[in-house]
């Protein structure tokens, strides 16, 4: 088996960020540092190590969603000490990683999982999975920036991928606007309405593919239904 796709379905990384900790030398195969990422090994036979752990293949899959609070990083570690969304899983016998990231702000539907495969379908740009979000902002807002934001603003000279973007509501004080995007860039939606010089006052994650974040509780996770784990494999 490919070491990526080994790492991966361990439950260390997507195949993708297994394949960074492959080149950044940290992972070991029989005590040898490998970065070869052509890497074939034996599972029954080799041994492969990550953080002095010896790895082994998970014996079932795992799959939740979370409703993630403003106030923690989309990581197992953070560096500067903050709290993470692991911190919030009760059940840490089998270890897991977030699929795509949150920035420490946001709030709102982020998926775990130790199925690299699954992780792989639901964040690769090719398999163009949407995401909503609800973006509160101060003031009201015109019909000509909503106009802006459809047609992708520019960032540093490059343009943002086009958005669905659409009015929800105004109380006198702040405007709701659903956001849908496809691609995931980096601060994609607060660089949107940075451009457009609004601040953004909340910025939560609705739903992502057809799983809805729907009634679960700031902090709480829950499995993933048959069919919402189904929906991504289509
Ligand atoms: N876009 C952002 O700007 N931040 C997020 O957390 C998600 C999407």
């Amino acid at each position: 088996m490919r070491l990526n796709k080994f790492l991966s379905t361990c439950g260390i990384a997507s195949r993708r960020k297994s394949e960074e900790l492959i080149k950044n030398g940290e992972i070991e195969v029989n005590g040898k540092v490998v970065t070869n990422l052509a890497t074939d090994i034996d599972e029954k036979k080799d041994v492969v190590m990550y953080k002095g752990e010896v790895l082994k293949l998970p014996s079932s899959f795992v799959y939740l969603k979370m409703n993630k609070p403003k106030g923690y990083a989309c990581t197992a570690s953070d560096e500067k000490g903050r709290k993470t969304i692991f911190d919030l899983i009760e059940d840490k016998s089998v270890r897991l990683f977030n699929i795509g990231r949150l920035d420490y702000d946001t709030e709102g539907l982020i998926l775990l999982t130790n199925d690299g495969d699954f992780a792989n379908a639901v964040i690769h740009p090719s398999f163009e999975i949407e995401k909503e979000y609800i973006v509160t902002v101060e003031g009201k807002m015109v019909e000509s920036e909503f106009a802006v934001l459809r047609k992708g603003v520019v960032v540093d000279g490059v343009r943002m991928p086009e958005a669905r973007v659409k009015p929800i509501s105004f109380d006198g004080k702040f405007t709701k606007v659903s956001v849908v995007i496809t691609e995931g860039q980096n601060h994609q939606v607060r660089h949107m309405f940075d451009a457009i010089g609004k601040s953004i006052k909340l910025l939560k994650r609705v739903r992502i593919g057809s799983v809805h974040l729907g009634n679960l509780y700031r902090g709480k996770t829950k499995p993933m239904t048959e069919e919402e784990i189904a929906s991504f494999k289509k």
